[in-house]
């Protein structure tokens, strides 16, 4: 997307379209269009003191797609939760066609036609996709019970209906995500949802089977079937969805028919103000080679093999971005190269250093910068200040400690410099790194990093659960890196993020290299055929 002319927004005001809701744009024949299917008023819910959901009103219409977008922690499970039965609502009431009467449970939810899929399945993995449609099925409307003869058939014959590919006799266990997705849709389709909930389902699949997903949708909508569709993926809303609620700290900031918005204001309604979603950078002009990874063998925790012969070179000057489905060994092989997980075989240098058997202090020091992952788990220390957690590598080191004795000033002064720097909201730098937000958190952990002028810069999921305000900092910060001559190893999910970063690419499958590429030749849909094992 081109930001270089940024043309006046027009102000984010809450229900822009509230008092005319748009009706669905999948344009359904037959004038069904209009009739309100899922009414939520005034629906509140806090856990403690958070107040997940406030006061949230919307509306969903039969064959109209809903997307629900907001940042992580931003309310949007519980909201669809309490429709599903789930949780009860504190205030508010949710009616289904009409009628309000409280959802007691997922039980009652599916009796009056309301469909789930959760993130993670709840399918039976070593039974037939057949027999998993069997299970719970006394819950079907118009009752009955379904034996496998019936059971396979009704896979075929919904399968057909919907253009949902899926072998009735496949197991479970041997589909891929995509699939399995698909089974837990026919599975809320055989119940035979009027709504479908979709919360956050493309966050597992590949770019080729989230397209795929999309076209269903697009289709189910089109034979009368609505959909709340979570997600935090403009690209996504924008595709499919005919409105779209934004949510922000548990309240609805925004209303509006995606056709009469675009990526940018939606992001700014994501975060209350403007954001620039394109990064600029200048061509790379890569130096010498500093990480070598040849050949890398490393084992999950369940000891089996997650890197299986991985090579890659990273040079000074370059951000090179592994692209791949999440669990085809990209978190063993940035937790190998951080010292954190032993290495079955290969070799791993940094310059002339032999970094393969080392520790993660002796990878520091070498000078590899790691945002991980898990920043709650291997970056930060919640309990300890922002000061503490910014010199968390060199705190027994000049200036932070002086013959074993701590210098608490100059670990303040480093704080306050950096959380200027970096842009650290926070009440001061005494603050526990605990109670900030993701955001947040996540820039004490790039500071901390990035400080130190690293060799080697490591960012695995460097943005995920991050607010788009923090997003654009935090790469702005990675291309400053890289070009103060740092090698950069980017290893993330969102597809969208190695793209606009990276110099190179690197597709991972199966814990190796598959394919190796200029970012300028990269193409979308040739790098998600190749992430899909496809090569
Ligand atoms: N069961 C729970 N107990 C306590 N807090 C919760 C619970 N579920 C959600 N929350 C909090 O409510 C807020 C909204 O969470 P959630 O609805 O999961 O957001 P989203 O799905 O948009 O990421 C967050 O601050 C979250 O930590
Ligand atoms: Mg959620």
């Amino acid at each position: 997307m081109s930001e270089s002319t940024p043309e006046p927004l027009p102000p984010v005001a809450a229900n822009d379209t509230a008092a005319q809701p748009a009706a669905g744009r999948s344009g359904l024949d037959g004038g069904t269009a209009g009739e309100v299917l899922l009414s939520i008023q005034g629906l509140s819910k806090s856990f403690g003191s958070v107040r997940a959901n406030r006061d949230i009103s919307l509306e969903v219409r039969r064959g109209e797609i809903v997307a629900l977008l907001g940042e992580n922690g931003a309310g949007k499970s519980t909201l669809v939760n309490q429709i599903f039965g789930l949780i009860t609502p504190d205030s508010g009431t949710v009616s289904i066609q009409g009628d309000a009467a409280k959802i007691r449970d997922p039980k009652d939810a599916i009796a009056r036609g309301i469909g789930m899929v959760h993130q993670h399945f709840q399918l039976v993995p070593v039974m037939t996709v057949a027999e998993n449609m069997m299970l719970g099925h006394e819950t079907t409307r118009g009752g009955g019970f379904l034996d496998l003869e019936a059971a396979r058939s009704m896979v075929r014959e919904l399968s057909a209906k919907h253009g949902l590919a899926v072998d009735p006799d496949a197991e479970v266990d041997d589909l891929p995500v995509g699939s399995q997705q698909r089974v837990e849709i026919l599975k809320a389709l055989s119940r035979k949802a009027d709504l479908l909930i979709l919360d956050e389902p493309t966050a597992v699949l590949t770019p080729q089977e989230t397209d795929e997903l999309l076209g269903v949708m697009k289709d189910l909508a089109r034979s009368g079937t609505s959909i709340v569709f979570i997600t935090h993926k403009l690209r996504e809303v924008l595709a499919v969805a005919d409105r779209v609620y934004v949510l922000r700290q548990g309240a609805v900031v925004g209303e509006v028919a995606t056709a009469a918005t675009d990526a940018r204001r939606l992001a700014t309604m994501m975060v209350g103000r403007e954001v620039v979603l394109s990064i600029e950078k200048a061509p790379a002009t890569p130096g010498e080679a500093v990480l070598e990874i040849e050949d890398l063998r490393v084992q999950d925790d369940r000891e089996l093999v997650a890197v299986n012969g991985f090579s890659l070179t990273v040079r000074a000057g370059e951000i090179v971005g592994v692209a791949g489905v999440e669990g085809n060994g990209q978190r063993e092989l940035v937790e190998a190269l951080a010292g954190m997980r032993k290495v079955v075989s290969g070799r791993v240098t940094l310059g002339e250093l032999d970094l393969t058997r080392a520790n993660p202090h002796r990878t520091h020091h070498a000078g590899v910068g790691h945002i991980p992952e898990d920043r709650e788990k291997h970056g930060l220390v919640g309990t300890y200040s922002i000061a503490d957690n910014l010199v968390l590598n060199e705190f027994d080191q000049e200036p932070f400690a002086r013959r074993g004795v701590r210098q608490f000033a100059a670990v303040r002064e480093n704080a306050e410099t950096l959380r200027e720097e970096f842009d650290i909201r926070s009440s001061g730098v005494m603050q526990t790194a605990g109670s900030l937000s993701g955001g947040n958190k996540q820039k004490v952990v790039v500071a901390r990093e990035m400080s130190f002028r690293p060799r080697l810069l490591m960012a695995a999921q460097p943005t995920r659960g991050v607010d788009v305000g923090s997003i654009e900092f935090i790469h702005r910060r990675i291309v400053e890196a890289r070009d103060a001559g740092a090698a950069v190893l980017l290893v993330s999910a969102e597809l969208d993020e190695i793209l606009s970063l990276s110099d190179r690419i690197a597709v991972v499958h199966g814990g190796a290299v598959v394919a190796e590429m200029d970012a300028q030749d990269a193409d979308r849909t040739e790098i998600g055929r190749l992430m899909a094992g496809d090569h």
